[in-house]
């Protein structure tokens, strides 16, 4: 038999490439030597050297932060620094670069798999009222496996920081670095005030079905504009802006740690956890790490940078001696700094609405296997794979003597499997039965993410023990302040005039198909009382946690740093 028949036999029989012809196999065989030529010729990054006794900074955590930390501080040949990473290089996997499969990345091996205390006014519908925290453990941390969704902070907050006294931080003050770090490439926003374009942070959109123009549409009916979601005002609707690069995902591990890893100056040390930073005379001069098993002790000449994010920074300073008083004592460990770390935990919540549509625009799993959706991936660089599929968002400011936004959307163009909501939403198993058949079948749909920006509500964060492999106790505190749920409830009327809109009842969604229909049946349907249930049972994290670290000026008793 000729031998490309034989390989196309065995592609056909194993790897199910249907219609699999000889010059398909020609073209796979000219591809495959193109790629180990590129592979080949990326310079492999240096991550395994030996650790030197002491370093000018070390930086704990190569996540989103310390990436582009270790790669701005080492840019100066005089500065010796340490980048340490309690997870595994993983930035060349496909799990990484391929922008669709963000959401099955969580509990995995490069996730924390952190989950909150069980809650006492949400969550009621999850699996022990616990909300799983998922964050990426691995070079570029949440930057390797979040939604790539490019959307800055609002500029009021900046403005009202540097208000309080945080000087530097107004918005015109952060604007330049937002532009400086930033490569736009979507023509109309070339010459906006608001973008720039020569940065390592590329920028386009995730639009890659035709939902993203019904998402605008629907938004147009609803009266409200659409915008540049980074421009002069944020509120309105926008096609969502996305780091991505050549259909890849753009992480701070690629886009900066990469490019200066050969850096003589740079030593990273991955497999590396940060246990303790020692402390003399109120000075961190080191830390204590844990590499494969090993303890080992390296020494800070000039400074060490936290940047283990909201989860993980707060609990090193309290194993380091730096938190509360009363709960170090507690669990003996002597006290350098006594600080309200862990205190002034925020997050936002997301609903997950999820509707069929009778049309088939979205992304489905048999379009995600189809032979064209992987042909476009790996050839073109375009597709579905190419996006997270949050197509579309929108702002909306329902309290309106703010200047705020206080609710958001995300639309996201596909049903996740049961599988998927199983491990990343954390529904009980009798929610989970009863959406089975709406998660079960291949069938095209939607999702509106209502999301609670701007929340009253706040937890803490506190350490279970004094051992750093130890899971610390989040209490998010969701909704335990009534304002939320008033303005959550505007949040879900506007959603529903989403909902009412022509180019969604065109597409044969309406509330009236929510997969949310068959729970809160004792409650009036559409009643402000049946959606507090729906709220309060499913509303989940959309992977936000913040302030558990909160800087100002010296004079602020709620301040960290
Ligand atoms: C699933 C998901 C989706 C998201 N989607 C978006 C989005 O679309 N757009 C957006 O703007 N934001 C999104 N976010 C939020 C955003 O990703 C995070 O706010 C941001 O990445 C946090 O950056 P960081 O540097 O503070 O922490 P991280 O990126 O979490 O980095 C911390 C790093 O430190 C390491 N580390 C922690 N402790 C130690 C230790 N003791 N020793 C050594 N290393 C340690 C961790 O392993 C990690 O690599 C999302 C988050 C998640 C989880
Ligand atoms: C989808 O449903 C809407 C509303 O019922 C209807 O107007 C439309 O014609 C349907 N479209 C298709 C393709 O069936």
């Amino acid at each position: 038999m000729h031998i490309l028949q034989h390989i196309s036999r065995l592609l056909t029989k194993h790897f199910q490439i249907f219609m699999m012809e000889q010059t398909s196999v020609i073209l796979f065989l000219v591809g495959g030597l193109v790629m180990a030529y590129y592979f080949m010729s990326t310079p492999e990054p240096k991550i395994e050297v030996p650790l030197k006794d002491s370093y000018d900074y070390i930086i704990v955590g190569a996540g989103s932060a310390g990436s582009v930390l270790a790669s701005r501080l080492s840019e100066d040949k005089e500065n010796s620094v340490l980048l340490v990473e309690a997870g595994p290089e993983e930035t060349d996997s496909p799990l990484v670069k391929v922008p669709i499969k963000w959401f099955s990345l969580q509990r995995t091996y490069l996730d924390w798999g952190f989950k909150t205390v069980p809650q006492k006014y949400s969550s009621f519908g999850l699996k022990n009222k616990e909300s799983a925290w998922t964050r990426g453990r691995m070079l570029g941390g949440c930057s390797s496996h979040n939604a790539m969704v490019y959307i800055r902070g609002s500029r009021h907050d900046y403005d009202e920081w540097a208000e309080q006294g945080c000087k530097g931080w107004s918005f015109k003050d952060v604007l330049p670095y937002f532009l400086k770090n930033e490569h736009i490439t979507l023509d109309q926003l070339k010459n906006s005030a608001y973008h720039s374009t020569g940065g390592s942070w590329s920028v386009k959109t995730h639009e890659v079905t035709p939902m993203a123009d019904i998402y605008m549409k629907a938004g147009e009916q609803m009266g409200y504009k659409l915008t540049d979601c980074n421009g002069v005002n944020q509120l309105g609707f926008c096609k969502t802006p996305a780091n991505t690069k050549n259909g890849q995902r753009i992480s701070t591990a690629i886009a900066y740690l990469r490019p200066a890893m050969d850096r003589p100056n740079l030593h990273v040390s991955v497999n590396s956890l940060a246990s303790k930073v020692l402390i003399k005379n109120k000075k961190a001069t080191g830390i204590e790490l844990i590499k494969n098993t090993r303890k080992v002790t390296v020494k800070a000449n000039k400074e060490v940078i936290l940047s283990g994010g909201a989860i993980n920074s707060p609990q090193l300073l309290m194993l380091s001696g730096v938190g509360p008083a009363a709960h170090l004592k507690e669990l003996g460990i002597p006290v350098h700094a006594d600080l309200p770390v862990g205190d002034n935990l925020q997050d936002h919540l997301m609903l997950v609405n999820e509707h069929s549509i009778n049309v088939s625009y979205s992304v489905t799993p048999e379009k995600i296997k189809s032979f064209w959706t992987n042909f476009q991936f790996d050839w073109l660089g375009t597709g579905i794979k190419t996006s997270s599929l949050i197509e579309g968002s929108a702002f909306f400011d329902t309290n309106k003597d703010t200047k705020y936004s206080d609710i958001q959307f995300h639309m996201y163009s596909a049903i996740p499997s049961d599988e998927l909501v199983k491990q990343n939403f954390y529904y009980d198993e009798e929610t989970r039965d009863k959406m089975k058949a709406f998660h079960g079948d291949n069938k095209y749909g939607f999702a509106v993410l209502v999301i609670l920006l701007r929340p009253l509500s706040k937890g803490t964060l506190r350490l279970k023990s004094t051992d750093p492999l130890d899971h610390p106790l989040i209490d998010a505190n969701y909704l335990s302040n009534n304002e939320d749920m008033k303005t959550y409830l505007q949040g879900v009327r506007l959603y529903e005039q989403f909902m009412d809109t022509k180019a969604i009842r065109e597409i044969g969604a309406s509330r009236e198909n929510n997969a949310f229909l068959p729970f809160c049946t004792e409650h009036k349907r559409w009643s402000d009382s049946f959606w507090e249930c729906i709220i309060r049972k499913y509303a989940l994290t959309i992977y936000h946690p913040t302030t558990t670290c909160r800087m100002g000026p010296d004079n602020d008793p709620t301040a960290v740093g």
